[in-house]
């Protein structure tokens, strides 16, 4: 595997130091506990029908991607183009973007991917299907696409099996394309707290995705693929004999959402901070919205040394600062180190260039967090 780590080179000096020594804020991955998720999710997914196509949004790594399909992964899912090509570019293979590719940019550097490796789009329009089929004849490679469902996100996707049919009969027949079958993202389920809801609320999301397969079936359309699903959804999607696959991925990180919405994962992502400043029972960190995701759910302040002050109806981090509740008798003080626990692991990696992989304590490698944003080493040709 070839992963460009020339750009963190400088990086590397890291290695070997303590974990809590790191230049804050830092992006820590401890590495046993990411294994211990790979191994879980395996265990997990094992006598389910679907096979896991793990979603790399969540931590834009080669290494981590390749470790994903040494767990016995069946590919990789990704958001961008420019994340597939991290993957296809450092020889990982099987990918899928579980999102529309659009522009001539984006649809070129598809058909590119698509000579390094097997590489499966989601469309949900004749035009954008035709912009890939021209792209990928024009580079001399077949890119492969599945339709794009809504089943009630009312996201991206078709919103009617008749128009799924449709634009799969033209992809059957576009030159430099192979249809590959249907995809259909139940991401209004995922947030659902209420276990019993969430259910209810899956199995109806995918029931509109199997009633697209059967149209599929019914009208000699290849259903190779029929996928769907996230972590929240992971062994109900999973469970549906007729689902071929789910794009879970959050389990390899978890986060404070995560955590308490699918238990069993272990926290292997935090953000390192220092106290750079204290007064009473107040301390305040140097990370904030800049460093740390905090959608969905506030980060948590690891080992207890403090929680995020909640006032004016809002957690109280800044930009460059999180200001703390210290507890009684606390011996914090300027320059102590403080990790914290994303709220949310997906947006967090992309604030930073490299992690610092740390086993038992030390950091023993850094990783680069690729495409954290458009290619700008893409040529767009002359300005006219
Ligand atoms: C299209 C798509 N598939 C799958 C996922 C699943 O990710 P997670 O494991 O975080 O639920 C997401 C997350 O946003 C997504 O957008």
């Amino acid at each position: 595997m070839t992963v460009d780590t020339d750009r963190i080179s400088p990086a590397r000096q890291l290695i070997g130091h303590e974990r809590t020594d790191v230049p804050t804020p830092a992006l820590i991955l401890d590495l046993p506990r990411v294994e211990q998720n790979l191994r879980e999710m395996a265990r997990r997914m094992a006598p389910l029908p679907a096979g896991l196509r793990p979603h790399a949004k969540i931590h834009k790594s080669p290494v981590l991607g390749r470790m994903q399909l040494d767990a016995g992964a069946i590919g990789l899912t990704t958001a961008t183009v420019w994340e597939a090509a991290a993957m296809a570019d450092a020889g990982l293979d099987n990918l899928l973007i579980a999102n529309q590719v659009v522009g001539p940019v984006k649809a070129a550097e598809l058909a590119r991917v698509a000579g390094l490796a097997t590489v499966t789009a989601a469309v949900d329009s004749a035009a954008n299907l035709v912009e890939l089929s021209a792209a990928a004849s024009s580079a001399g490679t077949e890119v492969g696409v599945i339709i794009e469902v809504d089943v009630g996100l009312h996201r991206s996707g078709v919103r009617t099996p008749a128009e799924a049919v449709a634009l799969g009969q033209q992809a059957s027949e576009a030159p430099g394309v192979a249809l590959r079958g249907l995809l259909g993202y139940e991401g209004h389920c995922m947030l659902e707290p209420d276990r019993a809801l969430r259910i209810e609320k899956a199995h109806a999301a995918n029931a509109v995705l199997i009633a697209a397969a059967d149209e599929f079936v019914a009208a000699g359309l290849c259903t190779d693929i029929v996928a769907g699903g996230g972590l929240g959804t992971w062994d109900i999607t999973g469970a549906n004999p007729r689902i071929t696959e789910l794009h879970a991925g959050s389990y390899i990180f978890s986060d404070a959402f995560h955590r308490n919405l699918v238990p069993g994962f272990e926290p292997a992502l935090t953000v390192l901070a220092t106290v750079i400043s204290r007064s009473g029972d107040t301390a305040v960190l140097d990370c904030g919205r800049k460093s740390i995701g905090i959608d969905r759910t506030p980060p948590e302040v690891a080992g207890g040394a403090g929680t995020i002050r909640y006032e004016h109806n809002e957690y109280f981090i800044h930009e460059e600062h999180t200001v703390l509740d210290l507890p009684p008798g606390s011996a914090l003080a300027v320059g102590d180190r403080v990790e914290l626990m994303p709220g949310y692991s997906p947006t967090t990696v992309n604030f930073y260039d490299f992690y610092c992989v740390a086993r038992d304590g030390v950091i023993i490698d850094v990783w680069p967090v690729c495409a954290r944003y458009g290619s700008a080493t893409v040529s767009l040709g002359p300005a006219t």
